[in-house]
Order: C-alpha cells, then sequence, then structure tokens
C-alpha cells in the first residue's frame, strides 16, 4: 500500500457547553491513503463529521481538538489560518450534506467558482472560467455553459450537489472528504452521485472519505471501513471482509439493521435497541456496553483497546471474533 496521505493519531475532540464538556470524540487513529476510499459509518451523533471538522481547522468555536492530524507529513492541528486556508480547497475538500451550508446564495455559481481559482491558484478570470465549466462538465451537469451563471438557488438538489462536487475538485484536491454528500436526496440522484464519486476516484486518483450512517452506501464504494460509535472506533477493515465476518457486536448489529431486498428480511428493520451514549457521561468501560448483546463485566470497568484481529482489521471489543 503506498504512504498514507492523511494520519490522524489519538485526536480527540471536546465541547464545552453550559452543561459540561461534551466528549464528541475520543483516541481515534487512524489513516487514508493515495487514491484510496475510506468509508465512515456510524449512527447519528457518533463524531463522524467532528474527525474532519477538526482536521479542517472548522471545529466550532466553543470545541477543542488534541492529538495530531498529519496531511502529507504536516501537522494540521494548531496550524495558522493563512496556512490552513492553503490546505484547505486546495490538497484537501470537504463537501457537506447540505450544499447550500457552502454555497452563498446571493452569488452565481460562475462566480463561486471562479473566485476559488483566481484566489488558490493565481489564475485569470478567463482561464478560471475555462477550467470552472470543464469541471462541471466533469461532474456530468448538462448544459454546463449556460447553467455556470446560475444562482445555487436554480439547480436541482442533485445539481446542486454535483456543484459542490465540482468546487471541491477545482484545485485537484489529493483528498477529498465527503459529508453525507446523498443523504438529502432521493434514492435515484443518490446512486448517481455515488457513480461520480466512483468516477472521480477512479479517473483523476482522488482519495475519497465517504462519510454516511447507512452501510449500504459504503458497500459499492470504499476499500475500508471504519465504524464509530461514541466518538470511538468500534471496528475498521476491508469492507468485504467487514460484510462477511462483522466482529463488533455494534457492527452486526448495524448490518442487521441493513433493509434488504430479499423476502426474509420481509421489509423490517432489525434495530439497535437502546439509545446511543450521552457524551456528556461516558460509562468508564465500552460505550456500547449498555446495548450490547454479548455484555460481559469486563466491558463496563474498562474500555476495550482497539486491537488488531488478523491482518488489516482492528476491533475495540473484548468478545470481537467473528
Ligand atoms: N458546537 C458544539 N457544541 C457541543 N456539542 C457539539 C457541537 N458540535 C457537535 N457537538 C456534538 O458532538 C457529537 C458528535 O457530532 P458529529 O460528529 O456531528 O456526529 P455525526 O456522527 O452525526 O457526524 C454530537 O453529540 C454533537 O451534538
Ligand atoms: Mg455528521
Amino acid at each position: 500500500m503506498p504512504d498514507p496521505i492523511l494520519t490522524v493519531t489519538d485526536l480527540n475532540v471536546r465541547f464545552a457547553t453550559p452543561e459540561g464538556e461534551v466528549r464528541a470524540v475520543t483516541d481515534v487513529s487512524f489513516s487514508v491513503h493515495a487514491g484510496e476510499t475510506l468509508g465512515v459509518v456510524g449512527e447519528s451523533g457518533s463524531g463522524k463529521t467532528q474527525i474532519f471538522l477538526a482536521v479542517m481547522g472548522l471545529l466550532a468555536s466553543n470545541g477543542r481538538a488534541a492529538g495530531s492530524a498529519r496531511f502529507r507529513g504536516q501537522e494540521l492541528l494548531g496550524l495558522r489560518r493563512t496556512e490552513l486556508n492553503r490546505v484547505r480547497g486546495g490538497d484537501m475538500a470537504m463537501v457537506f450534506q447540505d450544499p447550500m451550508t457552502s454555497l452563498n446564495p446571493y452569488l452565481r455559481v460562475s462566480r463561486q467558482m471562479t473566485e476559488v481559482l483566481v484566489v488558490h491558484k493565481g489564475m485569470s478570470e478567463a482561464d478560471a472560467r475555462k477550467r470552472a465549466v470543464a469541471m462541471l462538465e466533469r461532474v456530468h451537469i448538462p448544459d454546463a455553459r449556460r447553467r455556470f451563471d446560475l444562482y445555487p438557488h436554480e439547480f436541482s438538489g442533485g445539481m446542486r450537489q454535483r456543484v459542490m462536487i465540482a468546487m471541491a475538485l477545482l484545485c485537484q484536491p489529493d483528498l477529498l472528504i465527503a459529508d453525507e454528500p446523498t443523504t438529502a436526496l432521493d434514492v435515484t440522484v443518490q446512486a448517481q452521485i455515488l457513480d461520480l464519486l466512483a468516477e472521480i476516484r477512479r479517473d483523476l486518483g482522488t482519495a475519497v472519505v465517504l462519510i454516511t450512517h447507512d452501510f449500504g452506501v459504503i458497500a459499492g464504494l470504499a476499500d475500508r471501513v471504519m465504524v464509530m460509535y461514541g466518538g470511538r472506533i468500534a471496528e475498521e477493515g476491508p469492507v468485504l471482509d467487514m460484510f462477511d465476518r462483522p466482529c463488533h457486536p455494534y457492527t452486526r448489529g448495524l448490518l442487521a439493521s441493513m433493509p434488504r431486498g430479499d423476502a426474509a428480511a420481509g421489509g423490517e428493520l432489525a434495530a439497535i435497541k437502546g439509545q446511543p451514549p450521552n457524551l456528556q457521561r461516558l460509562p468508564p468501560g465500552c460505550p456500547f456496553a449498555p446495548r450490547c448483546p454479548l455484555v460481559i463485566e469486563r466491558c463496563r470497568l474498562a474500555m476495550p483497546p482497539l486491537d488488531p484481529l488478523g491482518a488489516n482489521r482492528r476491533a475495540a471489543c473484548y468478545r470481537a471474533g467473528p
């Protein structure tokens, strides 16, 4: 495997709130290799987004990140804003579930796209227009030359997500972080956006981090999957292995609650009983213990380490096993 481009070590993210400290991310370590697609899966509130906001230096003002996040060897945590801006949107770009959070509703798409190139790459206005239109064509926006001068709200949801992806790709990043990019879209459009991500990765060699609460989204796209629970990595491994032999009881629960097309599933979701942990009052042991069908006393006393389980697999569970 090629060298990692992003290496995160012992990342912790905490938020100060009037009700106490929220431990959003605890002791998270992983890496992303050039050209690979890493899926990050977990229930809502499990810390997926905050990991990457911390890496991008975009945490809310009441948040603090500790640990290390190195991009091509350069430490990102604690970097000055001007230096971070160079990495952000240049080498590393992020797209979000709702494109309207990153698109300015009052500016034409053309203006927003060319600005990135003029500022980041020092391109002339004319060259920037050419590159931007080509990128819209690249993400399959029909009639791109005409639509280039529209405002964001004049695009459909799926087309807006394509515009966001085009913007993220403008500076040819080595790493594209896509945070629930299809969650707000209907199933058909969702599949088209996932196809587009697969195509980008194949044709441009861009490494992709795909964040989702839906294991199904990961299946056809990711090489490796990292399962998050209560701000920690529960389990990590190659995607097919994980589907075949989930080792952590939480991963098994997630897979069992995936909608299946076959009659045996009967359209029912085998949801995991219980509630996700309160991040202001995390237990001393495994955060999944209160919901775990395999729980033993030890699980409640001390957090199990994220130990290797054979080749390329890790799981944080005393009872892990196929
Ligand atoms: N600014 C904030 N202040 C306090 N808590 C926050 C803040 N931002 C996020 N959180 C909390 O951090 C936890 C993890 O959030 P997040 O990473 O967004 O979850 P998800 O896995 O759904 O992406 C959540 O419980 C969320 O409420
Ligand atoms: Mg999120």
